[in-house]
């Protein structure tokens, strides 16, 4: 997708997210929200959710897409990386990306960003894949960590 029209969809979404996530604190609810909403309008992502810092395991959360690992070798592949290095990760060719974890032998490209507890620690990360190469760039990175600020846990109920 043309950089304009991305930045421009991913405010729309963000406006429509920001709404959605009034009706509950709930930090399933709103990750399941993120995550159809996410999955359906935008028509690059094949792959699309969350996964959870549970115990020192990435345990998989709400998502849409094929069916995927439920939890994930530690310090191994994508999602990993981005907890570990508490930063969000472009991967343009998935199988260039040493101990990548694939989930769905179609996943061609894959960015993750991680989100943070009402602390400040870093508590799971969001994942999208795309079926084709070199779908992600600096707007999805920037636009996706706008988007998971808005589960913004730290309401009482709120802590994931
Ligand atoms: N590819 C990820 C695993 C999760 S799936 O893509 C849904 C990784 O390497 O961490």
């Amino acid at each position: 997708m043309e950089m304009n029209k991305k930045a421009a969809r991913y405010q729309r979404l963000h406006a429509q997210l920001a709404e959605l996530m009034g009706k509950t604190s709930d930090p399933h609810a709103r990750m399941a929200t993120i995550a159809a909403l996410l999955f359906h309008k935008m028509d690059y992502f094949f792959w699309c959710g969350f996964y959870r810092l549970r115990k020192g395991e990435l345990i998989v959360g709400p998502y849409q897409g094929p069916l995927a690992c439920q939890v994930l070798t530690k310090n191994k592949g994508v999602c990993w990386a981005g907890i570990n290095q508490e930063k969000a990760i472009i991967v343009p060719d998935v199988q260039q990306f040493s101990g990548h974890i694939a989930c769905d032998s179609r996943s061609r490209s894959e960015i993750v960003v991680p989100f943070r507890d009402s602390l400040g620690k870093i508590a799971g990360i969001l994942d999208v894949d795309s079926d084709r190469l070199a779908q992600f760039d600096e707007v999805d990175a920037r636009q996706l960590e706008r988007i998971v600020a808005l589960l913004g846990l730290n309401g009482a109920d709120g802590k994931p």
